[in-house]
């Protein structure tokens, strides 16, 4: 498995972060994947606006994963392709958000997206100590939420309209009227230290790696907490 390199990212990033975002999601690209949207819903999931939105809110922090081996990037971090991210926001002192979860659909099915996951419950505990980290699924997602199951997640039974405003907004198209979001959430404090990379692993941290001990594996790089 690839080692990964996990840092916050800046509106510097907003440049690699989006073409990842849209190919992941939406379009023929996505359809590479094992898991996409595309038969959902067309145009693009975010605009650059909303994306340095979620780069810049105080209360969150968009998080970002490059591979140190990818020999395209000459090993400078800056300029390694972006091959993974997610956005984590911090509703309550208690309850954080989890969403906009993508990984390279060429490099899907390896495992990066486990990392990146655990990776982000790591976050939320360690700069937030955030108990219960929640997330939203489009229902007819099954294959999405059987994994996310496997990763620890409970349907809430609770469910959320979609936001088909927000989509007209970007000028895209939902491809049916059967929309609605399933609330998934886990209990981040019950979590066992190797799903989460329990207390003291650094991801409080904005610069991490982590390789084949997954979370906790993290290898913290600056002290500097974020918010
Ligand atoms: C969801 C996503 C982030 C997962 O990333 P990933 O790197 O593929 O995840 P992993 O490699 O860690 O896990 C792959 C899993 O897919 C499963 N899988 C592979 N092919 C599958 C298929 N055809 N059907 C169902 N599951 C499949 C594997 O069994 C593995 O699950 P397991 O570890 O429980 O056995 C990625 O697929 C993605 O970017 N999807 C598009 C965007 C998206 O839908 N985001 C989430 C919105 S809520």
């Amino acid at each position: 498995m690839a080692t990964l390199h996990f840092r916050v990212a800046t509106a510097d990033d907003v440049a690699l972060i989006h073409p990842l975002v849209e190919s992941a999601y939406r379009g023929e690209e996505s359809k590479l994947g094992w898991t996409t949207e595309a038969h959902l819903i067309s145009g693009v999931r975010i605009d650059t606006a909303g994306l340095l939105a979620k780069v810049t809110d105080p209360d969150g922090a968009v998080l970002i994963a490059t591979c140190p081996d990818d020999s395209t990037s000459q090993n400078i971090p800056e300029t390694r392709p972006v091959i993974a991210c997610c956005e984590v926001v911090r509703r309550t002192p208690q309850v954080a958000y989890f969403g906009m979860f993508a990984v390279s659909p060429r490099r899907q099915g390896s495992g990066i997206g486990r990392q990146v996951l655990a990776s982000a419950e790591d976050y939320c505990l360690q700069t937030w100590g955030t108990e219960k980290l929640e997330m939203t699924v489009i229902s007819s997602r099954q294959e999405l939420i059987g994994w996310y199951q496997r990763r620890g997640y409970e349907v809430t039974g609770e469910t959320r309209p979609f936001p088909f405003e927000e989509l007209a907004k970007l000028n895209s198209v939902p491809l049916t009227d059967d929309l609605r979001f399933e609330v998934l959430e886990k209990d981040l404090t019950a979590a066992s230290a190797g799903e989460t990379g329990g207390k003291g692993s650094g991801i409080s941290t904005p610069i991490g790696e982590v390789g084949k001990g997954g979370a906790a594996a993290l290898v913290a790089a600056d002290s500097t907490p974020r918010v």
